[in-house]
């Protein structure tokens, strides 16, 4: 592939950092590093705690089993609802399904990508308890406005923020407005520990439930406890992670800012590239950042032009057979998908235009961490033009 989604993401550095682990043996599993990088974590994103997990997916997971816990302060209750946009991850959405509350669903900004914020004031309820958004592929929408919401309608905040590591709302980092914060290490995002999540939160006792839910509903490791603890005080899974993805998350991490810097210089290129290409005939859009956010891009989102959309499929394909690959805007209108479908999620067949035009007309390519010449963004520049010449 010329131009890949992700290229490979681990330097020699994250590799010996994982290999140390892994050559003294005995803690492969989780241990004193995992506790480093969440410390540092916390120290970065300007937050009381974070917890390390096994995926993005288990971090939301630990959120929503949070608020339903007996031992949670502001608990939420079986069937209460909680907003989601419908372009969404799916472990964005199952954990909501799986904790036995509804999700209710709101279209997305065709500008942001991002919830839609009167399409969502529209659709609180006296049963809405909670508000899941997500912050897509880097974007976010205006925090301040739905903060102000939040606290009107006395609701918790969810942020997932699996897609968006290092973006700033103003001046504080997404993920850490909510009363959870979800983070994703998996490959192709802004820090890659091969498998790996984090959920961030402010508050101790929320961090004592899902620091117990995390590994089977013991307290070991928490201060009350004994090292060796077979004390189980709450329900549980295992979502641990091992020392090893946490030796390798940890070491990356110290390179996110300049990945970061790295990234935006080269979607820069790109974008200016094309936009002053003499082949330039308004045949693509770029997903612009919001006002007030300080974008870690995850990749380059791309709209076609409605003109072309018959052509969409053609395009796709042209662009895979010239080796740069493509893929949808998260998994697009999540109503669309067979699983919505076999939950009967959208029972009353409400339509959400937005997404579904975001669904049909958008596209992402990878944005690389390390410098890209001029011969790739040339290249780029040619392809990614193509779509009103094949
Ligand atoms: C928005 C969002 N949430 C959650 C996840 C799940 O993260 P993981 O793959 O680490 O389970 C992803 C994965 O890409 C995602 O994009």
């Amino acid at each position: 592939m010329k131009y890949p989604l992700v290229e490979y993401p681990f330097s020699k550095s994250d590799l010996s950092s994982g290999r140390r682990i892994l050559s003294k043996g005995k803690f492969i599993t989780m241990n004193k590093i995992t506790k480093q990088f969440e410390k540092k974590f916390a120290k970065y994103l300007g937050v009381k705690y974070a917890l390390m997990v096994n995926s993005g997916s288990s971090a939301n997971l630990l959120a929503f089993f949070a608020l339903i816990n007996p031992k949670a302060k502001k608990r939420i209750n079986f069937k209460d609802e909680c907003i989601i946009p419908s372009i969404c991850w799916s472990t964005s959405l199952w954990p909501i399904v799986q904790a036995g509350l509804k999700p209710v669903f709101v279209d997305v900004d065709l500008k942001t990508f991002n919830i839609n914020l009167n399409d969502l004031k529209k659709k609180i309820t006296k049963k809405t308890k909670a508000i899941l958004t997500v912050h897509v592929l880097g974007n976010s929408t205006n925090m301040n406005e739905l903060k102000k919401i939040i606290k009107q309608k006395k609701l918790i905040l969810i942020e997932d923020t699996c897609e968006s590591l290092g973006s700033k709302f103003g001046s504080k980092f997404l993920g850490s407005f909510g009363r959870f914060g979800t983070f994703s290490f998996y490959v192709s995002h802004q820090i890659s520990a091969g498998e790996g999540g984090m959920i961030v939160c402010n508050d101790y006792n929320d961090y004592k439930i899902i620091h117990s839910l995390r590994s089977h509903g013991w307290d070991r490791g928490l201060n009350n406890s004994k090292k060796n603890s077979f004390n189980f005080i709450n329900s549980g899974f295992n979502l641990r992670p091992m020392d090893i993805t946490a030796a390798i998350g940890l070491n990356q991490f110290k390179r996110l800012n300049k990945m970061i810097q790295i990234r935006s210089s080269n979607r820069k290129k790109i974008v200016n590239s094309i936009k002053s290409s003499q082949n330039w005939n308004d045949q693509i859009e770029f997903l612009i950042s919001s006002e007030k956010v300080k974008p870690s891009w995850f990749g380059l989102p791309i709209l076609i032009n409605k003109k072309y959309l018959n052509k969409k499929k053609k395009y796709l394909s042209y662009l895979n057979k010239n080796g740069i690959e493509t893929r949808p805007i998260i998994s697009g209108n999540f109503l669309n998908q067979p699983a919505s479908k076999l939950y009967r999620l959208n029972a009353k067949k409400e339509t959400f235009k937005n997404a579904d035009e975001i669904e049909k007309r958008g596209f992402f390519i990878g944005l690389q961490t390390k410098k890209i010449d001029t011969n790739l963004v040339k290249f780029l520049t040619k392809k990614l033009l193509m779509i009103d010449k094949i």
